[in-house]
């Protein structure tokens, strides 16, 4: 019993199926190095206060210093038998520094603590998550770049609609991604106030300056409702929610990539060294990259959905349930880093078939708009037009034909207002080339558009990420 934190009033040993089932030693440890600078700053904070002494608070540092040093060495292993990461601090650092130690957890609970542990955790791993992502969105503007004169169909429902650039495409994603990663900056500047010195619900009667800690920790501010700064777990939920909305747009894109790495596709030949083989079929070779993406989008969705269930019931403030938070938010957050290297190393090696691309833009009447249009040009309503259109799309269908192969004189039997300036009209190059509007798919638009997108991503890499 001595060695828990709290045996006083008790006079029985907890029951070692209670000891398991409450321990949270084995998910909690990751954030040891986050646990030791708040109780660093706590303890400078307490001697300069002079609620405890400063030669307590001398051997405090000292002794956690040497207790980050043998963590980080391996010198010290953790005790996967002690009840949280905190405790376990505690305890060794007592076993260290004797009577000083027990003078630490002065004017703190562990629920303050263990909130102040969890968002400077969160803060790393979202600079970490942040950087990352935008190598992905440098590598998806250097080939919408390379590729802003790729034709493509466009699709939708999957039909081919009408002729794309490769560029345009991807810069689709890149819009995406941006707004990702302007979440993430957005949650930072939101989130980042400081709940030490909220102590269990109700701070203390200590001349605690909370301000002083949440400087020394890098928070921009203090969390000051104290029931709100223990019992929130907002920035939890909005964190994965903002890693649940990436993995979607990732899986969306990795569907894609499945889709066209298929023989019956082909719009890209991923590496090698992005793909898998099978055990069976010497032939086979799979996008197993994109699958796992998709797949493990899942996994954050799930987690989002973890975080949000466990909270919906909970009065205030701390309650057990809370520390249920962790492993569905370090699931999420270990998940997409996996994710995004892999994931920026499949673009970046992908090979995309141009001539595939472009032959299936010219089959599938994805120049009938521009016929419709060209019509229009020539006086006629767009709804009969449109008719017309129709109907000699029919006709091509039956005769296996584009409507670029017709003859002068079977367009003119379908309307009398073609002439032979019809077939340039038809033109893939030249649909693409006049679909010049801001955001559309002609090469100087997409140019235009990553340049935008270069601009946005330079600005929030540098608000993100500091
Ligand atoms: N391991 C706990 C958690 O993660 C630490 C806080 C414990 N607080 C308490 N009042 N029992 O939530």
């Amino acid at each position: 019993m001595e060695d828990k934190l709290w045996a006083g009033r008790f006079s029985k040993e907890t029951a070692a199926a209670v000891d398991r089932y409450n321990r949270s030693i084995a998910y909690d440890s990751r954030m040891y190095p986050e646990d030791i600078a708040g109780s660093m700053a706590h303890a400078a904070m307490l001697a300069r206060q002079g609620v405890i002494s400063a030669e307590d608070g001398q051997a405090i540092r000292h002794g956690l210093e040497s207790i980050l040093k043998d963590l980080d060495s391996g010198a010290l292993t953790i005790d996967p038998e002690a009840e949280d990461i905190h405790t376990f601090i505690e305890a060794e650092l007592t076993r260290r520094i004797h009577d000083a130690g027990k003078r630490l957890h002065t004017g703190r609970s562990r629920n303050d603590q263990v909130a102040t542990d969890f968002k400077l955790y969160l803060k790393h791993r979202t600079a970490e998550i942040g950087s990352l992502l935008a190598d992905l969105i440098r590598e998806t503007l250097d080939q919408a770049q390379k590729e802003c004169r790729t034709i493509l169909p466009g699709y939708t429902h999957l039909q081919r609609a009408q002729p794309i650039t490769l560029g345009h495409h991807l810069c689709a994603y890149a819009h995406m991604l941006l707004r990702d990663l302007w979440r993430l900056q957005d949650w930072k500047q939101r989130n980042d106030s400081c709940p030490l010195g909220a102590g269990a619900l109700a701070t203390s009667t200590y001349p605690i300056d909370r301000e002083m800690t949440a400087r020394e920790l890098g928070f921009a501010r203090v969390a000051t409702n104290s029931l709100d700064a223990v019992g929130d777990r907002d920035y939890a939920v909005e964190l994965v929610s903002d890693l649940a909305m990436l993995m979607l747009h990732l899986s969306r894109w990795s569907e894609e990539m499945i889709l066209w790495s298929s023989q019956e596709f082909h719009f890209v030949e991923l590496d090698d060294a992005y793909s898998t083989g099978s055990s069976i079929m010497p032939q086979k070779k799979n996008p197993d990259v994109a699958e796992l993406t998709r797949g493990k989008s899942a996994r954050v969705i799930g987690s989002l959905n973890t975080l949000m269930v466990m909270l919906k019931g909970l009065p205030l403030a701390y309650n057990k349930d809370l520390q249920e938070d962790k492993e569905a938010t370090f699931d999420a957050l270990d998940t997409v880093a996996a994710c995004l290297p892999a994931f920026t190393g499949m673009l970046a090696t992908a090979g995309w078939q141009r001539e595939t691309m472009r032959a299936a833009a010219a089959r599938g009447f994805t120049n009938a708009t521009d016929l419709a249009d060209y019509l229009v040009k020539k006086g006629l309503p767009f709804r009969d037009a449109h008719h017309i259109v129709g109907h000699l799309v029919a006709v091509c269908s039956s005769r296996r034909c584009g409507l670029e192969d017709l003859s002068l004189e079977e367009l003119q039997e379908a309307c009398g207002l073609i002439a032979d300036d019809v077939y340039p009209a038809l033109d893939l190059n030249q649909l693409v080339e006049k679909r010049n509007l801001p955001g559309g798919p002609a090469p100087a638009a997409v140019m235009a558009d990553i340049q935008v997108l270069s601009q946005r991503l330079e600005a929030l890499q540098f608000s993100a990420l500091n």
